[in-house]
């Protein structure tokens, strides 16, 4: 009687084999397919190109151990929860696409994330306070008027790219190792204080085709690294003088509002702008 249930088995084992080897078959082609056709790839399948493919959605089949991602100039909207599980990933270019927030649940292991040209209006905390290894974050050209920083997140980026946004005031507690801020071609008009005072590596710091008036003598002060500051196309009103820390030298140029080369100083001791 006990014997009956084993020769039922042991009767469909032989049936459902095939089905078994088709999986394996099916398993085994999913594997083989390391290259979108969409797409292009290089470096082993390891570095993949679908930008301007006029994809609207994320192509499949692509391998989990990527390092680069480029899928600029396409249509996307929407990426969230799709990008997590690629562990390996180093560069993604998102750019030119139709985003409206950076992606929930981008890759840790991220070093480059380019996210420019899209419609983005936020960003979120949660966006960026686990990626400790990203070095350059591009959100340029979009619609960005305030970010949130945690304090103590993103230590290790060093260019933050937020040209051709809506920012008003400078963000504040950005990340503490930046050597680069583009904040060029926005609505800035001041900076609040105390929000340069822990940039002790920004050299490099964009604020030209703004809003600015005036700005208080010693909000460059801290900026101890500072060796290019871009301060030209700006409606400045009368005589501005700044001073940093370092003893020196004093550069005059002329600041008035029709002038669009920027301003260049370097190491700047006192920065004298007169406007008209
Ligand atoms: C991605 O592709 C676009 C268009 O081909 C190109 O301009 C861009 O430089 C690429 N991104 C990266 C990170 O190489
Ligand atoms: C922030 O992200 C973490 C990890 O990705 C998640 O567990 C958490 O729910 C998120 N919180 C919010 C407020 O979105
Ligand atoms: C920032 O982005 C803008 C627009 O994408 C670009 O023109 C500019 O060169 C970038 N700035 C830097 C410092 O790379
Ligand atoms: C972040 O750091 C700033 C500057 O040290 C400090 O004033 C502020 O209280 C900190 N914020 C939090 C939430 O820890």
């Amino acid at each position: 009687m006990t014997s009956f249930p084993f020769y039922r088995k042991a009767h469909t084992t032989p049936a459902s084999m095939p089905t078994n080897l088709l999986l394996l078959l099916l398993f085994g082609v999913r594997v083989l397919a390391i290259c979108p056709p969409m797409c292009t790839c290089s470096r082993g399948h390891r570095v993949v190109d679908c930008s301007a493919r006029g994809l609207a959605i994320l192509p499949d089949s692509l391998q989990h151990n990527i390092h680069f991602l480029n899928l600029s100039h396409n249509r996307l909207q929407d990426l969230d929860g799709l990008l997590n599980h690629f562990d390996h990933l180093r560069t993604l270019d998102i750019s030119y696409n139709h985003l409206h927030h950076l992606p929930v649940g981008l890759p840790r292991a991220l070093w480059d994330i380019r996210a420019s040209g899209n419609y983005i209006r936020q960003l979120e905390k949660n966006n960026t306070a686990y990626h400790w290894n990203l070095q350059k974050l591009d959100l340029s050209l979009n619609l960005l008027e305030r970010v949130v920083f945690i304090n103590n997140t993103l230590s290790n980026l060093q260019a933050l790219n937020l040209s051709h946004n809506t920012f008003w005031t400078v963000p504040t507690n950005m990340p503490h190792n930046l050597e680069m801020v583009d904040l060029s071609h926005n609505y800035l008009l001041q900076i609040l204080p105390g929000s340069l005072d822990r940039l002790p590596k920004l050299s490099i710091f964009y604020l030209h085709a703004n809003h600015f008036t005036s700005l208080s003598d010693g909000v460059f002060g801290r900026l101890d690294g500072l060796q290019l500051l871009t301060l030209g196309d700006n409606p400045w009103r009368g005589f501005l003088l700044l001073t940093t820390k370092t003893a020196g030298n004093t550069h005059k140029a002329g600041g008035n509002r029709k002038q669009s080369a920027p301003a260049l100083f370097e190491n700047t001791a006192e920065l004298a702008l007169k406007s008209q």
